[in-house]
């Protein structure tokens, strides 16, 4: 399994910050905050990962962390011209992915534990298909929203004006090499987005989609109030190894 960083994007939404650097640089407590999503792909196993930034900062992302050796793996860069959403990120990825199953992970989603072991492993058994992880929030409306019945996922909403349950879709998300056909077949969304909601939803459409809820505290981190969210979890998992 290879492993993807999506990290483009303006983040208009945390301006000042955001104003000469790139919200994945942005300090969250003692790293830059690419730091985190690109350990959580380490402490899966994962070796080989590809970061995709926006221009006008791609360089900024290869000065700080160059081959990836000091992290133990591979990594290679790819650069998203334009703002065009998460999935149309994600394409620029095939030919990294060389049919390839991928872990893909939004590069402002932070974690408390180490999620992606296990669920890479669950993956890997689950053969074909997709997997994503949920997350109850007190602000569903922010993100993708998750209906499910049981086992089974029904279908999810990208940021639902009147959202059908509390669970979050969280910006970690694997998928078999069908991914790269289904990228092809995106439409831009009334925000003029590809939308990785969309992507997932053929998988759950097809009957190949699991989920897991996480345990343990998680967030993105593209507003001031989950930015500052996020220093607090790495503030405190730090305070409590002391
Ligand atoms: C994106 C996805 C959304 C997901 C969220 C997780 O939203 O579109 O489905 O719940 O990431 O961080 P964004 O915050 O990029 O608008």
């Amino acid at each position: 399994m290879k492993g993807i960083i999506l990290a483009g994007g303006q983040a208009t939404r945390l301006q000042p910050l955001t104003l000469v650097t790139n919200k994945h640089l942005l300090p969250v407590y003692d790293k830059p905050m690419i730091y985190y999503p690109l350990q959580t792909l380490v402490d899966a196993g994962i070796k080989d990962i590809m970061v995709i930034s926006g221009k006008g900062h791609a360089g900024h992302f290869l000065e700080l962390l160059r081959s990836g050796s000091d992290f133990g793996v591979r990594l290679s860069y790819g650069v998203q011209e334009e703002a065009g959403g998460i999935a149309q990120a994600l394409a620029l990825c095939e030919d990294f992915a060389d049919r390839d199953s991928v872990a893909v992970i939004l590069g402002d989603n932070i974690f408390e534990n180490n999620v992606a072991e296990t669920a890479v492993k669950d993956f890997e058994k689950q053969k074909k298909g997709a997997k994503i992880f949920l997350k109850e929030v007190h602000d569903p409306e922010r993100f993708g929203v998750a209906e499910i019945s049981g086992e089974k996922i029904l279908g999810i909403e990208e940021k639902p004006k009147k959202p059908k349950s509390l669970l979050a879709v969280v910006g970690l998300y694997m998928y078999d090499e069908q991914v790269w056909d289904v990228v092809k077949t995106l439409k831009p969304s009334g925000r003029g987005e590809l939308e990785i909601t969309d992507v997932n939803n053929y998988y759950i459409d097809q009957g190949t989609m699991t989920y897991e809820v996480l345990d343990g505290q998680w967030t993105d981190a593209g507003t001031f109030e989950s930015l500052y969210r996020a220093n607090k979890i790495i503030a405190e998992k730090k305070g409590s190894k002391k």
